[in-house]
């Protein structure tokens, strides 16, 4: 049978209710928010695509793991577990666990910056990377390819590196003072991209050529194995556990945000390939910070979920239906003309905001504005990725204008249907036919740092 959109290789056997709100009481329940959809009550969201992260629905295995969680303070049995599933997929030697992806990241970062002035180059660093890296006082750069601002055009993997630009930032700072590389797989902040082998192989390259750490940030290393084999030639005939096995060949650490492609929904993980004084400082470090070092902030019943979590997340009939749902959700938006970042990402549809709603300035918040009209229209939360959540320029106070507004539409795994996926497509798309009458937005009130989680906002008249 030749479907264009696989069918879930998985059944349902438990469901949660979610309420249907009339456009009426959405109108309130944005205005009591403060036009910020962070502050809606998650019980007056009807398709709740805030994110990807924690969101997902366990395996009847991950449930039945649970209870055989060993909640020992120090040598758990669930931690003995969860390190055999994680070497077996990286190779690597060191595993500690995290309570999420910021909890690995406030634990390792600090190990690797030795001096003042210092700095990390990603392809692009994610927002908590980035905040990690700066309150460890280095500073974060990046420098994914110029194909992936051009949200039109189509580039199988839209997360690469700029190598040549890697290369000369490495050249302007000093390799003595890079602390590290930071591979981010799949590349979330530019949509979702995939990063394919090849650039992988030519950073280690690099990062060889200067003697330079490589970190995998690899919440989504999974779905980047999979867009590896089904657009990079010579991978169509690997498994994907063989695919990612290379790509943490290339690197020295792996820092796991275990909310995605661990299928959990708490956890991370803290992965290191051979070092073992790195080990030995991690292992010192996170007892203050996260915990003690077999179960870093997690229950003994996290870990095991996690520990099956990760090998669910690497079957191919899981990411192909995984991929294929996201995909839909893309085709369906692009069908209708409305402009996203393209091809779609591994785990949200990004909607084009600057495009969709030119006639309001960036320091209006376009993407904002467009997700508040998609939620009155239908429940849906989405969530703004642009200036809103860029801030302000320390030193002027101005906001600052992101390259790209987008609406990431977050697709959380297993839990829901193409039907659920369809109803997302007609709001937007409605929300489309009337982007004329989209206004900005400004400030009610506005938090000195991380604003867009907790700003009220309202719309200009
Ligand atoms: N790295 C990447 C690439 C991420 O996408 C995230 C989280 C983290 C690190 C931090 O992990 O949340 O477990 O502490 N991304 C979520 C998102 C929050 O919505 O994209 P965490």
């Amino acid at each position: 049978m030749n479907n264009k959109y696989v069918a879930p290789p998985y059944r349902i056997k438990m469901v949660e209710p979610i309420k249907v709100t009339t456009k009426e009481e959405r109108i309130k329940f944005l205005k009591d928010a403060g036009y910020n959809p962070f502050s809606l009550r998650s019980e007056d969201v009807y398709i709740d695509l805030l994110t990807d992260s924690g969101t997902g629905a366990m395996s009847h295995f991950q449930w039945g793991a649970l209870m055989q969680g060993d909640e020992a303070y120090a040598g758990s049995r669930s931690f003995f577990r969860l390190e055999k599933v994680a070497k077996g997929i990286t190779g690597y030697k060191y595993i500690i666990p995290a309570h999420q992806g910021r909890g690995a990241e406030q634990v390792v970062l600090p190990q690797l910056v030795t001096r003042d002035g210092m700095f990390f180059i990603s392809n692009m660093h994610f927002d908590t990377t980035r905040a990690h890296v700066e309150l460890a006082g280095a500073r974060a750069l990046d420098c994914t390819i110029e194909e992936a601002m051009d949200t039109t055009t189509y580039h199988p993997f839209k997360g690469n590196f700029d190598l040549p630009r890697l290369e000369e930032l490495i050249l302007e700072n000093g390799k003595e003072n890079i602390s590290g590389i930071i591979m981010t797989i799949t590349n979330n902040s530019a949509g979702g991209q995939p990063v394919s082998m090849e650039n992988m192989h030519e950073v280690k390259k690099i990062a060889n050529k200067y003697d330079i750490t490589i970190l995998i940030d690899g919440a989504r290393y999974a779905e980047n194995a999979y867009f590896v084999k089904q657009r990079e030639p010579g991978y169509e005939n690997k498994s994907i556990r063989e695919i990612a096995l290379e790509a943490f060949e290339m690197a020295d650490i792996f820092l796991m945000s275990s909310k995605k492609d661990g299928l959990s929904n708490i956890g991370g993980l803290i992965c290191i390939k051979e070092d073992e004084d790195l080990y030995n400082q991690c292992r010192t470090y996170i007892v203050p910070m996260e915990g003690f070092p077999t179960y870093g902030g997690l229950a003994g019943r996290d870990m095991e979920a996690l520990s099956v979590g990760l090998e669910e997340a690497l079957e191919e009939d899981y990411l192909l239906h995984r991929l294929d749902q996201v995909r839909f959700l893309g085709d369906k938006l692009r069908e209708a003309g409305v402009p996203i970042q393209y091809p779609t990402g591994g785990h949200a549809v990004f909607v084009d905001c600057k495009k969709f709603a030119p006639q309001i300035p960036y320091d209006l918040f376009p993407a904002q504005s467009v997700c508040n009209a998609v939620y009155i229209e239908s429940g849906v939360r989405p969530v703004e990725i642009g200036s809103f959540l860029l801030g302000r320029d320390p030193d002027t106070g101005k906001n600052l204008e992101s390259p790209l507004e987008l609406m990431r539409l977050t697709i959380p795994r297993r839990t829901y249907t193409y039907k659920h996926l369809e109803y997302v497509a007609d709001a937007v798309i409605e929300v489309y036919k009337n982007r004329e009458k989209l206004v900005g937005l400004e400030f009610d009130y506005e938090p000195p740092v991380l604003r867009h989680f907790t700003a009220r906002l309202k719309p200009v008249k």
